[in-house]
């Protein structure tokens, strides 16, 4: 298979087929518009490739998830802190030991944010989500570091987004801001930094910073989704790093993408709040003639099962049980979830529990604010956009970003002929 036949107005075209390391297949329409002065029509993009890309590989239909080729559940399972899996996201090997010593060196160098932009943080008003706080600081960041070097910036970003996020949680509620511990992991420092106080010992427990590190590596990359195709977007106009990542944060920050999390909790609240009736629910979700939709579940990619909430539904009941959390919301939770496998509406269109059903709920155990969720997520999706700008700056093929349109307006008109009449 080496070309795809294409009939417009009767005449014939041939088009080149592309096919991937998996058996993906591509029909190269990089030709069409100047072959037949068509375009491709795709609101959505669900069945545009935007490009070739080595880092994710997923199967929706058979629930495959793989990092660099290794499977999720592998990753996952191992004994790889957060940081192993992000420099594999980035680069595409697992480190040596001499460059895990150096990652890990500079991720401690570089974990602290300038003292200047503590500043910023006094002059939010209260209530601002922690979103837009990451959002704008990371593009701040572009002033304190005005440099062209890519893979200075990427470690930067990683080592002090984490920072930057737990500054914004300790600002929200009053309390001093936490340096990171040399010797703690990444996930043990982002608890550390958000609940840890000068006036006491603390110690990151053990249970809750394995935890983190699972969700964080779970939501390591994600191939093309819309954060990350902002990622590339976005620095396809040769804009800098920390321009990207700000963008990014942005569209990860919408209720239909990873702002799921914490409308999965909100919507539990309220169903608990309002009697409990979660079926009510569950039959608005199925009409037509209401918005209203079921949080945490269906997914573009995804048919059959996410494996990454497959995971999560484990640990969650491990996480609870070990804190001996009997939470009202993980009932209703499990009934939503109970009817989404059994009703016939759910199982027609494939509508499954997807990763922000089961994250919102651990995040919760954690003791991690709602509004805080999201940022969570950011965080954890940080190597997999520091890794596709990467390989989108590599890229050859790489142009500035710029679909086309087909036209459905007004045909010319004039002013003249409005003012007349
Ligand atoms: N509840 C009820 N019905 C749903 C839901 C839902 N959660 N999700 C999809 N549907 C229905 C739609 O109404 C549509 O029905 P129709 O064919 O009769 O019009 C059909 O299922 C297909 O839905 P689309 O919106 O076309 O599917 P799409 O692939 O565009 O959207 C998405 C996927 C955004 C995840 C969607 O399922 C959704 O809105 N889910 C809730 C939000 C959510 O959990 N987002 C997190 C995604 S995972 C992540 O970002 C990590």
């Amino acid at each position: 298979m080496s070309t795809a036949k294409l009939i417009l107005d009767g005449q014939e075209f041939e088009l080149p087929v592309v096919v991937g390391s998996e058996g993906e297949v591509g029909i190269d329409i990089t030709s069409l518009r100047s072959k037949t002065g068509a375009i491709s029509l795709d609101p959505g993009y669900g069945n545009t490739g935007a490009c070739r890309s080595s880092i994710t590989y997923i199967d929706g239909e058979k629930g495959i998830l793989r990092y660099r080729g290794y499977p999720i559940e592998e990753l996952v399972n191992s004994s790889l802190s957060f940081v192993d899996v992000s420099y594999l996201l980035i680069y595409g090997e697992m480190p040596d030991a001499q460059q895990k010593a150096e990652f890990s060196y500079l991720m401690t160098r570089n974990s602290t944010i300038h003292e200047g932009m503590k500043n910023f943080f006094d002059h939010y008003p209260p209530g601002t989500h922690p979103m837009a706080i990451l959002s704008a600081m990371m593009a701040s960041m572009s002033g304190y570091y005005p440099t062209e070097d890519d893979e200075g910036n990427i470690v930067r970003i990683l080592a002090k987004a984490k920072t930057i996020a737990a500054y914004a949680y300790k600002k929200s509620i009053g309390e001093p801001f936490m340096y990171p511990v040399p010797k703690n992991s990444y996930a043990a420092n982002i608890l550390y930094m958000m609940f840890a106080h000068p006036r006491e010992e603390y110690e990151v427990p053990e249970v809750l910073e394995k935890a983190l590190r699972m969700l964080l590596i779970l939501h390591g990359d994600h191939e093309q989704n819309c954060s990350t195709s902002t990622v590339r977007m976005v620095g396809s106009s040769g804009t800098n790093l920390f321009a990207s990542i700000s963008a990014a944060i942005m569209a990860l920050w919408g209720p239909l993408h990873g702002g799921a999390n914490q409308q999965v909790i909100e919507m539990l609240e309220h169903i608990r709040d309002n009697g409990g009736d979660y079926r009510e629910y569950v039959d608005k979700a199925k009409d037509k003639d209401d918005p209203f939709r079921l949080m945490g579940f269906g997914h573009r990619v995804y048919k059959n099962f996410d494996p990454r909430a497959q995971i999560l539904k484990k640990q969650c009941d491990d996480v609870l049980d070990y804190l001996g959390i009997q939470d009202p919301l993980l009932d209703i939770a499990k009934h939503l979830e109970d009817v989404a496998l059994h009703d016939s509406y759910f199982i027609e269109k494939k509508l499954y529990p997807n990763v922000d059903f089961y994250s919102g709920i651990i995040y919760k155990a954690l003791g991690i604010p709602t509004d805080m969720f999201t940022v969570m997520f950011a965080l954890g999706r940080m190597p997999g956009w520091l890794a596709h700008f990467r390989e989108m700056k590599h890229d050859h093929d790489t142009r500035i970003n710029r679909p086309r349109q087909i036209y459905i307006g007004a045909g010319e008109r004039h002013v003249s002929e409005d003012l007349a009449g």
